[in-house]
């Protein structure tokens, strides 16, 4: 499928999602978000794809937003369907089984900061400004970000932020756990493709089996967490993957994993 608003491009077990709108910093038009679901459905299926990192053009944006043009003409219905599609897309990149890595070089807010959440991983330039402005407009954030973020940061930080639409910057964001690492900016796709790079040389079986434990056993009892964790432990043991790391730690040599 040829896209309008985004690009998907693939190589050696690493995709690569741009968002294209640099005109109007990245915000995502209706368009875009069903770009973004089509292309990380893609991604999900495709078993040759290990790590996907989450990019935009422009230098400026990673998302500046769902499109406000758009967001201006939806009533009590048409928004609840604006809502659940964002669902859609940061529910699928969230549960994707592999990592998806967020590269921030600028502004994301409201949407966009909401998309990053989603992301496993989040890497920002220290330009970067995050943010859910909703309330300037007369609403709340609509893809999960009320639920994301208090799940991120702490709980009265994110009512802060909600409430005032204050917009912070990546140290603070990174202080708060929002972010994961701050680099330089014209540093920041070397250090995205250092990450994935790392994250491709993992088992990518226990990499979905952490994610998953960390993912979902924080919305269960502590003691059905356990046992999730157990299990996916359990499956981890059964793996070649599993087999290889042992053997290699014991024969002091590099790990190579196949995925299996
Ligand atoms: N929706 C639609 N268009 C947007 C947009 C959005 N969320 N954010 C930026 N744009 C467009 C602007 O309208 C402008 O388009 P134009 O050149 O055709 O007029 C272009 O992107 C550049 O934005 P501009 O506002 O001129 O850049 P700036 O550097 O002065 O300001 C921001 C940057 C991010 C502070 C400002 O664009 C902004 O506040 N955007 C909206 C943020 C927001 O409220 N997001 C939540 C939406 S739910």
């Amino acid at each position: 499928m040829s896209y309008e608003c985004i690009k998907l491009e693939k190589s050696d077990r690493l995709a690569r999602i741009t968002i294209n709108r640099p005109d109007k910093l990245n915000a995502l038009n209706i368009k875009t978000v069903l770009e973004l679901t089509d292309a990380f459905t893609d991604v999900k299926a495709d078993r040759s794809i290990g790590v996907v990192i989450l990019g935009s053009e422009g230098g400026k944006a990673f998302a500046a937003g769902a499109d406000i043009s758009e967001l201006q003409k939806q009533d009590m219905l048409s928004g609840k369907e604006f809502s659940e599609r964002g669902h859609r897309l940061c529910n699928l990149i969230e549960n994707l089984g592999k990592p998806v890595i967020a590269a921030i070089p600028g502004f994301a807010l409201g949407g966009g900061c909401e998309i990053a959440m989603a992301c496993t991983l989040r890497v920002a330039s220290e330009k970067a400004k995050l943010g859910q402005p909703e309330i300037n407009l007369g609403t709340i954030p609509g893809y999960g970000g009320t639920q994301r973020l208090a799940r991120l940061i702490p709980r009265g930080v994110a009512m802060d932020l909600v409430l005032t639409g204050r917009i912070i910057g990546a140290e603070e964001a990174k202080q708060l756990g929002l972010l994961n690492r701050v680099v330089p900016h014209d540093e920041l796709d070397s250090a995205v493709d250092e990450l994935a790079a790392q994250l491709l040389s993992k088992p990518p079986f226990a990499l979905q089996a952490n994610m998953e434990a960390v993912l979902h056993g924080t919305e269960l009892s502590y003691e059905e967490a356990c046992r999730v964790e157990a299990n996916l432990f359990a499956m981890t043991c059964g793996t070649e993957d599993f087999s290889e790391g042992m053997s290699a730690f014991l024969e002091k040599r590099e790990a190579t994993f196949k995925g299996r």
